[in-house]
């Protein structure tokens, strides 16, 4: 009996030398600790021991099978680390100290003009969230403001799916959503949110009207928001992006989810505004339509328009970037044109 024990543990020990895989390893741990393995089938003999043979051998076997589990978990790390050097060994050298001789990666335009308005935002307090591109009507209508049969949708008719969904036409789909996911300010703080997007709508394409572009969203919600502060942030915005004096004039605009709401238009700086293609000739350019949130805007996003007010504004990031850059063409961005594209440096 007691020297079965001593055959068993010399077996494992042989046994488990010769393994060389995790999986072998299992095998052994199956073959002695399993079920039907030999340590559990030396406990069978138990029954036909005296009451003070039981005693001691069932404490060897116990011990022999801690010893047992505890090689197997030193054995297990010994082939992990083993593993280990093997695939670090396998694995491909790369020496990034020599210069590459494939073109390098570049920004896009848009990209980075939306980087550096994330930034300006950033330093004044705004979160930067990012709206989803398909979208549900109401989050893109109804939640807006903008009821079925409204003739706004007209205007911004765009790519339905056949589940129903939309592709967005533009970032304010995201307001309610937002206005949900963070709720009303406490007293003296304020919700300021900025959220750049791809938009689509059903256009005919030309020289500034494209089926896709991208937009930049803000809004901020406070006790206190009235509109001198949209026209700060407004002129900040424009200034921190050209970095120079822009001439602006603000118009009355109608948007359904402000009231009021205004069409913020800056000289055609590609014309110097004598007219050109890109501003339609007029001189100026529709770039940034703004308002104070429309009371039903707030309701629907949880808010309450007694309390609180908001501006929101939905800046036309590729109009702008073709400003900044001189881009004469709407067409450059999406044309995957990487000699055109890569000329645009921060
Ligand atoms: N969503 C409007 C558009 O796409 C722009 C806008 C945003 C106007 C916020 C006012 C306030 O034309």
């Amino acid at each position: 009996m007691f020297e079965n024990l001593e055959k068993i543990k010399q077996q494992f020990n042989e046994e488990l030398n010769r393994v060389e895989s995790k999986d072998e390893l299992e095998r052994v741990r199956v073959a002695f600790l399993g079920k039907k393995g030999l340590v559990t089938d030396a406990l069978k003999g138990l029954r036909d021991l005296s009451a003070e043979d039981k005693k001691t051998f069932g404490m060897q076997v116990n011990v022999l099978k801690n010893e047992i589990e505890e090689a197997i978990v030193e054995y297990q790390k010994k082939i992990e680390e083993q593993e280990y050097l093997k695939e670090i060994n396998n694995a491909p050298r790369y020496d990034f100290s020599i210069p590459s001789d494939k073109p390098l990666g570049s920004l896009h335009p848009i990209t980075i003009v939306q980087k550096q308005i994330e930034d300006i935002f950033k330093t004044m307090g705004f979160i930067i969230e990012d709206g989803l591109e398909v979208q549900t009507e109401y989050n893109n209508f109804e939640a807006v403001n903008i009821p079925k049969n409204h003739p706004a949708r007209d205007m911004t008719d765009t790519y339905y799916l056949e589940n129903g969904q939309l592709l967005k036409t533009h970032t304010s789909a995201a307001q309610n959503a937002i206005m949900r996911k963070y709720g009303a300010p406490k007293p003296g703080e304020y919700l300021k949110a900025l959220f750049p997007g791809r938009c689509f709508r059903n256009e005919s394409i030309d020289a500034s009207h494209e089926n896709t572009f991208f937009q930049m969203e803000g809004m901020m919600i406070g006790e206190d928001i009235s509109i001198s502060n949209l026209i700060y942030f407004m002129k900040v915005l424009l200034t921190e992006v050209f970095q120079r004096d822009v001439k602006v004039r603000l118009r009355p605009g109608f948007f359904p989810f402000v009231e009021p709401g205004f069409e913020l238009d800056i000289n055609c700086l590609i014309c110097g505004g004598s007219g050109c293609p890109t501003c339609k000739h007029s001189g100026w350019l529709e770039l940034l339509p703004c308002g104070m949130i429309h009371p039903n805007v707030l309701r629907m996003g949880g808010i309450d328009p007694d309390k609180y007010t908001g501006f929101a504004f939905g800046l036309g990031l590729t109009r702008l970037a073709m400003m900044k850059y001189n881009i004469k063409d709407i067409r450059v961005f999406n044309s995957g044109n990487l000699k055109q594209l890569r000329q645009f440096t921060i």
